[in-house]
């Protein structure tokens, strides 16, 4: 397994993974997983978070308690099926600051363009969590990394529901500094660019759209 990919392998991610593949499952109960394993997954996605120590007061007497420190995390998400992890996420990290970045593909060059993009002050100074269910060639996750990186950011991590070894590479090759946080780990990707197996289309899915 590649050194800058961490696989989630907690019972509870996978078995709430395994519902969400299954194609019967129902759009409601899709979106509330999703919402779920975003929460389990925010736990190994903030392991590093900055924390300092501060003064605090129980009701029996004096200690140093342990708080984040510095700006908060920003979570940026590829449209637009990025934004199904956002609700549990922030639950999580109510203080984040949140931005979106929507790419399409250029018909004539076949490289993403951007359509919409517009994140948080001060990127350089935050952690920044990159969120996109499906890292399918790995090209648009790479793109979006390329526009922040642009905009400062330098502490930043992928988190993904499922991954092709494709998409794995394409990111090591071009973003070898960010660490990328997934639940799964696929067999390969077809010849329509989806993950096999996969979940389908995790944005059709997620809001009903098909
Ligand atoms: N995007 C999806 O939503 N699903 C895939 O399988 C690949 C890309």
């Amino acid at each position: 397994m590649p050194d800058h990919l961490t696989i989630v392998d907690h019972p509870l991610v996978q078995h709430k993974l395994t519902i969400m593949r299954e194609i019967a499952t129902p759009t409601a109960t899709f979106r509330q997983l999703l919402r779920e394993i975003s929460q389990l997954m925010a736990f190994e996605v903030t392991r590093d978070l900055p924390v300092t120590m501060r003064d605090i007061e129980t009701p029996l007497c004096k200690m140093q308690g342990i708080g984040l420190a510095g700006h908060d995390p920003a979570l940026i998400s590829i449209l637009r099926a990025g934004n199904g992890f956002l609700d549990g996420m922030l639950d999580l990290i109510p203080s984040a600051r949140v931005g979106f970045v929507g790419l399409e593909r250029d018909e004539e060059t076949l490289q993403p363009m951007q359509y919409y993009f517009k994140v948080p002050q001060h990127l350089d100074k935050r952690t920044v969590i990159v969120v996109d269910p499906m890292l399918a060639t790995g090209h648009s996750s790479a793109a979006a990394i390329d526009l922040l990186k642009r905009k400062g950011a330098r502490n930043i991590r992928l988190m993904c529901l499922v991954a092709a070894p494709e998409g794995v590479a394409h990111m090591g090759e071009k973003h070898p500094d960010v660490p990328i946080v997934v639940a799964a780990l696929d067999d390969h990707l077809n010849e329509k660019g989806y993950i096999v197996p996969g979940l389908g289309d995790a944005g059709d899915r997620m809001f009903g759209t098909k």
